[in-house]
């Protein structure tokens, strides 16, 4: 997508739309667009550009997220594209816009998340997931305390490319970061590229 293509459907949504909202960004109310463009029409995610499901997903991993993109702690790196794509849309957010985002979130409706992957060996991944499992929970049902998120019920094709964002460091690289470097030591453990599919194919089992 063109940036300025985006911008301007953008205005236009905001124009035509501004009955049918809920946010605010700084005293200006956001489309549905805004977010759902690239988020998927009800927030579920949108594998055409690598953007994952916010719906159902839990309040503060997400505000954590909003303020490290926009914090320039994560989507700089040159070579994580989708990041890339994300962080601009940050910048522009305040805390309270954040919160009013957070609020309009929490309304949209879990779908479970459709399986994408294929090639994966579930028996490998449950045995590699062993090491996951004290941060993000036995069901893979995350850890509020240890900051580490839910990943079931997330979608596995951006599960899959967070960790190999990681493992390559196109995630995680900056030291303020403290959660994504720890996250990004783990994922460096991970033994290759198929142990990733299979890790991701045995979260898909842990359903929602
Ligand atoms: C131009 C497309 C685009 C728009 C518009 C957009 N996003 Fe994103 N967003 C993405 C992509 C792509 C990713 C995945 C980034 C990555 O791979 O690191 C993402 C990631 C995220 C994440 C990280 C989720 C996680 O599990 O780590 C959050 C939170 C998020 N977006 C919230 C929002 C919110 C809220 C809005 C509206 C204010 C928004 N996004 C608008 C494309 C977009
Ligand atoms: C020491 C604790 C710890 C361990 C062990 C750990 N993680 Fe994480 N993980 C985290 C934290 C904390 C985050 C959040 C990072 C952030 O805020 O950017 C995270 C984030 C993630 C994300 C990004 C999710 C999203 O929605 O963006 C994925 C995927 C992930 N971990 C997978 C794994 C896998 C697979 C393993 C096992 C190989 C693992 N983690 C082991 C702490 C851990």
């Amino acid at each position: 997508m063109k940036k300025a293509g985006f911008w301007l459907n953008l205005a236009l949504g905001t124009a035509l739309c501004a009955s049918a909202q809920a946010a605010t960004v700084d005293g200006v109310e956001v489309s549905d667009r805004f977010c759902l463009t690239c988020h998927g029409t009800d927030g579920q995610g949108n594998i055409g550009i690598d953007a994952p499901r916010l719906a159902g997903m839990e309040r503060w991993y997400l505000q954590r997220q909003l303020e490290i993109f926009r914090d320039g702690l994560r989507g700089t790196h040159p070579d994580d594209l989708p990041g890339r794509e994300m962080q601009p849309m940050a910048v522009i957010l305040s805390d309270d816009s954040i919160q009013d985002i957070l609020n309009w979130v929490e309304t949209w409706e879990y779908k479970p998340a459709e399986i994408t992957l294929t090639g994966g060996d579930q028996t490998r991944g449950q045995t590699l997931y062993q090491s996951c499992a004290a941060c993000h929970g036995a069901d893979g049902e995350g850890n509020e305390a240890l900051k580490a998120p839910a990943l079931r019920g997330q979608n596995d094709f951006y599960l899959v490319n967070q960790i190999r964002n990681f493992k390559a460091g196109s995630r995680g690289y900056d030291s303020r970061d403290q959660q994504g470097t720890q996250m990004r030591m783990m994922a460096q453990s991970i033994p290759d590229d198929q142990g990733i599919i299979d890790i991701v194919t045995y979260i898909n089992t842990l359903g929602r």
